[in-house]
């Protein structure tokens, strides 16, 4: 399917772009981790941390301040350092001949950028044209659960609460988060500096700006993103975002409604056997996903699948899934995979 636009058949020269942040560090264990075909790699960064060391196969790599430079001869170039940075060096990029993987939301939405979620969508990647986006995490994790069902069922509206951990607002944040913990263990008053509040023992309302209809953007994210990804323009979804003081995996409250009466233990079959889906369900001893269960792994846990009480043709489920990485950086290199000769 993708055999036209192939990376060559030779180890790779991959630039990794913010690749000392958050969802950076885990894009360089994970090119290690899946053995990703790697002749060289590029750590780039800012000023702040050129000349630090990272060690990936066993060897020290220095990360460099960003630059023209830095580019040239790269098949792959994986983003993650916010959209200004990747706005600034996409046209470097593609005239290096480079392939973009972009984890900011800088494309996401443009009609000539492929938002893709491999289990979901993979046929659209082949459509690129030098960039790639990665979805928002929330909206990667809560893909993965509506595609086998609307594979099956024709779904009509999609309702989502978020309680989304540290990890999204980078590695700061996670940081941020340890440490106005002990603050408030110590009985000093939290100070934020990073988020916007203190997020130690308390939540808030995703910060992002908001529109004019009340939504944050990154619930609009969700919404816009969802119905490209899913290819259901017409799919009516809303959703609530809210920071919880959890460190690197999300957690989504979902309602599902089909335009027709549905058979729950198909439902459950379905999500059972999708690809990147783990059920984690007990209701004899009530125990369901929780964020600890999927820290540091690929599977997005989903659980408490049932009936919704208030509608015959609604289902309501609740998933966990690490952000950063089947929310970020795992879902970009496996869209970089999709190029691979030999997989
Ligand atoms: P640096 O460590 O030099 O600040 P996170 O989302 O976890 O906060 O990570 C952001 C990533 O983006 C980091 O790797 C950070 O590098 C990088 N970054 C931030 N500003 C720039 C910039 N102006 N040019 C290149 N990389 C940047």
């Amino acid at each position: 399917m993708l055999s036209s636009i192939l990376f060559p058949d030779r180890p790779l020269t991959v630039a990794v772009l913010g690749a000392t942040g958050a969802v950076g560090e885990e894009l360089v264990s994970l090119l290690e981790e899946r053995n990703f075909p790697v002749g060289e790699l590029r750590l780039l960064a800012s000023k702040r941390s050129a000349g630090s060391l990272r060690v990936w196969r066993d060897k020290p790599i220095k990360v460099e301040e960003v630059n023209e430079a830095a580019f040239q001869g790269v098949d792959l170039v994986l983003a993650s350092a916010g959209g200004s940075i990747s706005r600034k060096w996409k046209e470097v990029i593609l005239s290096a001949g480079a392939l973009m993987i972009d984890n900011s939301s800088a494309f996401r939405m443009s009609a000539d950028v492929p938002l893709v979620v491999p289990e979901v969508n993979p046929e659209a990647a082949a459509n690129h044209k030098g960039v790639i986006a990665n979805p928002n995490c929330t909206t990667i994790l809560l893909t993965l659960a509506l595609a086998p069902l609307a594979r099956r069922f024709s779904m009509r509206r999609v309702l989502i609460s978020t309680y989304q951990s540290a990890s999204g607002a980078g590695a700061r944040a996670m940081e941020e988060l340890k440490v106005l913990s002990r603050d408030v263990l110590e009985d000093k008053k939290p100070i934020s500096e990073v988020l916007p509040y203190s997020l130690a023992f308390n939540l808030f309302l995703h910060n992002s700006p908001l529109a004019s209809n009340s939504y944050c953007e990154e619930e609009m994210k969700m919404v816009n993103e969802t119905k490209k990804i899913m290819g259901l323009p017409d799919l009516l979804v809303s959703a609530t975002c809210v920071r919880v003081p959890v460190l690197r995996a999300h957690s989504e409250a979902v309602n599902i409604e089909f335009d027709q009466v549905f058979d729950l233990e198909e439902a459950r079959h379905l999500l059972k056997e999708a690809p990147g889906i783990e059920i984690i369900e007990d209701f004899e001893s009530n125990r369901f996903p929780m964020p600890v269960d999927v820290t540091g792994r690929d599977l997005v846990a989903i659980g408490r699948i049932r009936k919704d009480i208030s509608h015959p043709n609604a289902l309501e489920l609740w998933l966990c899934g690490d952000q950063i990485r089947k929310g970020a950086a795992l879902n970009a290199v496996q869209i970089a995979e999709l190029f691979l000769t030999r997989r």
